[in-house]
């Protein structure tokens, strides 16, 4: 089947950019002695993840405790789970977790690790943890120079084990072009260092030293402490990573195939994917250099300047030979965001549908205790 005979809105994804993004990526974490956990969150799909393990990847961080029981029941060796876990709810989910797999959760609080301490007693298991480097997203952790003080508060808890130390520079998003992306990559090496060297002077053996963006991963690849990094949207890429040139539009393997229904302007045409499609996220933490809401491919004359749920909007600039029943490809500005918002990708070479690829993680369409 050919992409013009799809039904629009639709999700595509690119197969072989995809490939090609998984490779590059394992490839050069592989020269470096370096592993890939990747964030799975950018694509909450088991067939993806599968994907990623055959390129070289030997675990995964989670963004949701779905995503950490659907890789443990798929077999994967090594899972740790991203944020910190807190409620008696999520707790209960972690120890069936540790009984699976080698689980990983993070931690950055003391009363959080007393609760997960006490279950983990009742249930007679150990519990691998790390702990969260705030390496300047200001979001999770502990700052670096505190890091040593709070592990050794931590030993208290005589069924947790220490693992080492995990961070995210995603304040990395914050910059608007590439020759910003060095001074985080500078933060993220910075702290983990810091951290690090004061962990093992005082002794403690750092099995697990792990970090990691897409943007940063290409400035943070050759550092000395870092042994596994969590790129997530290095699967799809997208606007936000073309605006700091981590990835060409070739690589760019997530879109939306949208028709153009209307013209009612010189300036103005209407397409069929609006938010519920391509989102409104206009870059995480502060980015400003994003313009509209997606790149339309082969219309640099085009902009996506509003969103309704259904419908958007393209102001042209200049010349443009766009027809109304014409179709187009919209690179999203944030991938993670539009792949949660579909069930299935459908994955294609070139023009060429291939197959559908179900995303079989997305949160709520697990309600395992309801
Ligand atoms: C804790 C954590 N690690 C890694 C990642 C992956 O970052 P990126 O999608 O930039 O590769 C994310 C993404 O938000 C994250 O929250």
């Amino acid at each position: 089947m050919n992409i013009h005979e799809i039904y629009t809105p639709a999700i595509l994804l690119n197969l072989d950019y995809m490939e090609h993004n998984l490779k590059k990526y394992c490839d050069a974490a592989a020269a470096h002695g370096k592993q890939i956990w990747p964030m799975i969150k950018t694509h909450k799909s088991t067939e993806l993840a599968r994907l990623q393990t055959e390129c070289g990847c030997t675990g995964f961080l989670c963004g949701t405790l779905d995503e950490a029981e659907a890789m443990a029941a798929d077999g994967a060796k090594n899972v740790m789970y991203a944020y910190p876990v807190a409620t008696d709810t999520s707790i209960v989910r972690v120890i069936k977790l540790a009984q699976m797999c080698n689980f990983i959760i993070r931690i950055d609080d003391l009363d959080a690790a007393g609760a997960i301490d006490a279950a983990a007693a009742q249930a007679g298991v150990k519990v691998n943890y790390t702990i969260i480097v705030d390496s300047g997203l200001h979001r999770f952790g502990v700052k670096p120079e505190k890091v040593l003080e709070f592990a050794e508060e931590m030993k208290r808890f005589q069924n947790l084990v220490f693992k080492g130390i995990s961070t995210h520079p995603g304040h990395v998003y914050g910059a608007a072009c590439e020759a910003d992306v060095p001074k985080y990559c500078e933060d993220e090496r910075k702290s983990v260092a810091l951290a690090a060297d004061a962990l093992r002077n005082a002794g403690y053996a750092l099995e697990i030293v792990s970090s990691g963006s897409t943007p940063t991963f290409w400035g943070a690849l050759d550092d000395e402490n870092i042994q596994i990094y969590h790129p997530g949207n290095y699967i799809f890429n997208d606007a936000i990573q073309l605006s700091t040139n981590t990835a060409t539009e070739d690589e760019c393997a997530l879109y939306v195939l949208a028709s153009v229904i209307s013209h009612p302007s010189e300036d103005l045409y209407i397409c069929d994917a609006g938010a519920k499609c391509l989102g409104l996220d206009q870059g995480a933490h502060g980015n400003t250099s994003i313009k509209g809401f997606g790149v339309v491919k082969g219309h640099p004359e085009l902009t996506v300047y509003s969103l309704s749920e259904e419908v958007g909007k393209f102001h042209v600039e200049g010349k443009t030979d766009l027809k109304v029943g014409d179709k187009v490809l919209i690179i999203p500005n944030h991938s993670c965001s539009t792949a949660n918002l579909t069930s299935y990708y459908v994955g294609v070479r070139g023009e060429e549908v291939e197959r559908l690829i179900p995303v079989d993680i997305r949160g709520n369409s697990t309600k395992k205790n309801i």
